[in-house]
């Protein structure tokens, strides 16, 4: 059978049919015409394409066993776009809803597509900045951002010099002609905080270049420490890196080496599987859906505020049981 899988938490409304592998897949992101997101123009926007790009991937409905689709975090006004519209699929093809968290629906397809089997993500969006490792049953946050995500840090302080969005990539780009100068560099315990490094950056008057290379060179330098230390803690031996952010080749390049020094090995998924895609939702949906998890339509609320760590992940069972 196959599972349609609904991800629209933020700028990227995205459908898709999972079976033995992905069968199909659509996208609609939003692009804001200026500055950043708005969550009610993201809602707006994923309504009006809503059909247009669920139909797409609706090629073989009567083989479709059930409707999966992000229920949280996100930004609540798409969330409950995508809710509305995944509960009237789920009446209208009567087949179970499937309610998937979005941080865990990225480890989860990074797993599928790197087969990695055990490892400390890396999972590093615009809203989120998380350490994850699996440990009894639950993916468990070793460490994570303690204001804004470091995708968004690196859009905010584009944005600040009038750089396209997203600012991630122009960034990158920019970088490769830089040098280095000295930005605050704040790892607290396991966490992290970008705001102060943004500000620092923002206020610097040294050439764009070197500015988007610091920038990066002590964000992605936070982000390994704290990736190294959970690996250390854990006992594990695998590195993954998701979210949109993982598309960087610098911050690929520095997990690499501290992999290496460790003799622990490191894997990014394909560009279609890192940044929100549907084809996460519906993987994890499938998987959910063997075990049994479904989701009464009464308690298909959204969950903005949903942590990776809530989720029973009643799929994957201990090493050695
Ligand atoms: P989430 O809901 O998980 O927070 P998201 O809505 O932020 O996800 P993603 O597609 O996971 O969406 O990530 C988008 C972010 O990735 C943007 O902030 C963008 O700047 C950043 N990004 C994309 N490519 C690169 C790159 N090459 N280098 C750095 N950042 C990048
Ligand atoms: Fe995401």
């Amino acid at each position: 059978g196959l599972v349609l899988g609904l991800e629209g938490t933020a700028w990227n409304l995205s459908a898709a049919l999972f079976g033995e592998d992905l069968v199909a897949l659509h996208s609609s992101p939003y692009v804001p015409p200026k500055g950043g997101i708005h969550p009610r123009e993201a809602a707006q926007h994923h309504a009006s394409v809503m059909k247009e790009v669920v139909s797409r991937v609706l090629t073989e409905p009567e083989r479709i066993k059930a409707v999966a689709f992000s229920q949280g975090p996100g930004l609540g006004p798409s969330l409950r776009t995508v809710a509305t519209a995944a509960r009237a699929l789920s009446i209208a093809l009567d087949v179970p809803l499937v309610g998937v968290n979005h941080c865990v629906a990225h480890v989860e397809i990074g797993r599928w597509a790197t087969g990695f089997s055990d490892p400390i993500v890396l999972y590093a969006s615009g809203a989120n900045t998380q350490v994850l490792g699996y440990l009894n049953g639950r993916y468990r946050i070793f460490g994570e951002t303690l204001d804004i995500g470091l995708g968004n840090a690196l859009d905010k302080f584009a944005r600040s010099h009038d750089l396209p969005h997203p600012g991630g990539p122009v960034i990158e780009t920019l970088a490769r002609q830089g040098n280095y100068i000295e930005f605050p560099y704040t790892v607290k315990g396991m966490d992290l905080a970008f705001s102060g490094l943004v500000s620092a950056a923002q206020e610097s008057s040294a050439p764009l270049e070197d500015v988007c290379f610091s920038l990066q060179e002590t964000a992605f330098a936070m982000c390994v420490e704290v990736t190294e230390r959970a690996l250390a803690h854990a006992g594990k031996n695998e590195v993954l890196l998701v979210g949109g952010v993982g598309a960087n080749g610098r911050l690929q390049e520095m997990l690499q080496v501290m992999c290496e020094d460790r003799g622990a090995s490191f894997a990014v998924p394909e560009r279609t599987y890192l940044g929100d895609n549907g084809a996460m939702i519906a993987y994890t949906g499938k998987i959910m859906l063997e075990h049994g998890v479904v989701l009464p339509l009464e308690e298909s609320q959204i969950r903005p505020g949903y942590r990776a760590d809530e989720v029973e992940v009643v799929w994957r069972t201990e090493p050695g049981e």
